[in-house]
């Protein structure tokens, strides 16, 4: 991972059918961009997405895995699973998931690890609530999720990670936080990573990457940022049009 690669990555969420899926995944397999972009549709579209985007610039991840590589747990779906579908990506402790699977920082660092040993580069979604906000907690939370998260993992040379902070209250809104508040949580997120890895690891495997609201509108601003790497889309990632200015402006800012 080259410290100048830049991402964008499309969190479809539970939003598009199978049809819906294949549909956006033809409109968008033509794109060519020196930027990786990367689409995560629902477990029950990836293997079609996969086929469609197959030997496109395009990537597939999943929007999530379970902490076991393999055994009796009815309605998950395992790393390796998705890696043979032909992901590269997943994505691993959204916020939707903290809060309506109450997933916990232990399972999300187990997460990890089973999507690392997949050879899955692992999304680690961080991110404070509205009233951690108004606490004025935002720091600390995300040094707390970011080190519960990866610390104690074994990051070998060729293992990356890509950490995208998106403050919950942020997401689906509309409304992007400002970009020097997204510059100042990166700085936050920079910092812990070297408290945990060598500068060499933090500066050649981790990139950081923002998330809440960003449009092609918007997302220039925050591609233009020292410590940002790439963005996550969710709404705006939806309809092809959108998506691809995106690239674009991702493209033509850096
Ligand atoms: P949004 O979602 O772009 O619709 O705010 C981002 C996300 O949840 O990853």
């Amino acid at each position: 991972m080259s410290q100048n690669q830049k991402f964008v990555i499309a969190n479809w969420k539970m939003k598009l059918g199978i049809s819906e899926s294949i549909h956006l995944a033809k409109a968008i397999k033509k794109i060519k961009s020196n930027v990786e972009v990367v689409v995560c549709p629902s477990f029950a579209s990836v293997v079609e997405v996969r086929n469609i985007l197959k030997g496109s610039k395009v990537k597939v991840g999943g929007q999530d895995c379970f902490w076991e590589s393999e055994g009796a747990y009815t309605g998950e779906v395992s790393a390796s699973q998705l890696r043979e579908a032909g992901c590269d990506y997943v994505i691993i402790g959204h916020s939707e998931r903290r809060k309506y699977l109450q997933e916990t920082d232990e399972m999300i660092h187990n997460k990890i690890k089973t999507a690392l040993s997949a050879s899955l580069t692992p999304i680690i979604c961080v991110g404070e609530s509205f009233e951690q906000r108004s606490e004025g907690a935002t720091d600390y939370v995300l040094i707390n999720q970011v080190t519960k998260a990866i610390e104690g993992v074994d990051l070998g040379s060729d293992k990356k990670i890509i950490i995208a902070y998106e403050p919950v209250w942020v997401i689906g809104s509309g409304q992007a936080i400002s970009p020097d508040e997204a510059e100042h949580a990166h700085q936050v997120i920079r910092q812990s990573l070297f408290d945990i890895f060598s500068p060499g690891l933090v500066k050649n495997n981790f990139s950081i990457i923002y998330g809440g609201s960003i449009t092609s509108q918007n997302v220039g601003e925050f591609i233009a940022l020292e410590n940002t790497s790439g963005v996550l889309v969710g709404g705006a990632s939806l309809k092809s049009d959108e998506f691809i200015a995106i690239i674009k402006n991702t493209q033509n800012t850096y």
